[in-house]
């Protein structure tokens, strides 16, 4: 997969996306990502890419042109288009569900936006869709892009050591994941729970259920109502 960045920060995108398991991955080949600067598409003498905002407010907007120069120079007009997500605090808020169709497709573009946001006219001209990263302003499109970029790499084959484990974790499957423990086997007083250290893999995995049910319907009891509790669950909840 290729994952490209349209931002006005290309090397802190960079900076982050070269760190720990997504830089692996970019190392190996698993997924390509290629960070642009919008600035190089100012196609003006003092490399401007904002202006004041038409009928007066706060701050400056990203104008048209050196957005959609800077998209269009991403691909050859013999290749499909791109798919174009505008991260944005007024796009669709982000779900592990969209992490997860997004990872299927062979190529994204993200476009950060800045200052008070960008023209809209650019918007309907070329974006397919805008996301949110949740109900709060950055003052970038920087952050949520590298948030999706890092939710989306982590979705493909062999980014992960194990492809499976992805599958018990928070939102994969509509849960929240059960706690987790590591050695020593007694910290502070506090012992590891008896069933993690039995052995007995059968029981393991219905404790582990057991307190993702749990721990669901305590914190996210919307989420909770969603799911299709078979008799085991119900055993587990009930016992
Ligand atoms: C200061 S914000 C602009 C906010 C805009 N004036 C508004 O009220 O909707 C600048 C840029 O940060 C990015 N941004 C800020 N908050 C975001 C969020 N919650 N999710 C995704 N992108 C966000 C967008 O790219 C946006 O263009």
């Amino acid at each position: 997969m290729r994952i490209d960045i349209m931002t006005l920060f290309p090397e802190m995108c960079d900076t982050v996306m070269s760190e720990s398991i997504i830089g692996r991955a970019r190392k190996s080949g698993k997924v390509e990502i290629v960070c642009t600067n919008i600035r190089d598409f100012a196609g003006n003498k003092h490399n401007k890419v904002d202006d004041m905002p038409y009928g007066g407010g706060m701050g400056m907007i990203m104008a048209a042109d050196p957005i959609y120069n800077c998209y269009k120079s991403l691909f050859s007009e013999n290749e499909p288009k791109p798919h174009l997500i505008y991260m944005s605090p007024k796009g669709k808020t982000l779900t592990q569900q969209r992490v997860v169709e997004l990872s299927k497709l062979d190529r994204i573009v993200l476009l950060c936006g800045h200052y008070e946001g960008i023209d809209e006219r650019v918007i309907e001209e070329i974006v397919d869709e805008e996301v949110s990263i949740g109900d709060y302003v950055l003052t970038g499109g920087e952050l949520p892009a590298l948030c999706l970029a890092d939710a989306v790499c982590r979705m493909l084959p062999g980014v992960l050591s194990d492809d499976l484990c992805f599958e018990e974790e928070s939102h994969f499957a509509g849960l929240l994941e059960h706690p987790q423990y590591t050695r020593p086997a007694v910290w502070h007083e506090k012992t590891v729970p008896e069933t993690l250290l039995s052995g007995n893999h059968a029981e393991i995995a219905k404790w582990k259920r057991k307190q993702s049910l749990i721990i669901t319907k305590q914190r996210r009891p919307e989420m909770f109502e969603k799911i299709k509790l078979d008799k085991n669950d119900i055993k587990l909840l009930d016992g």
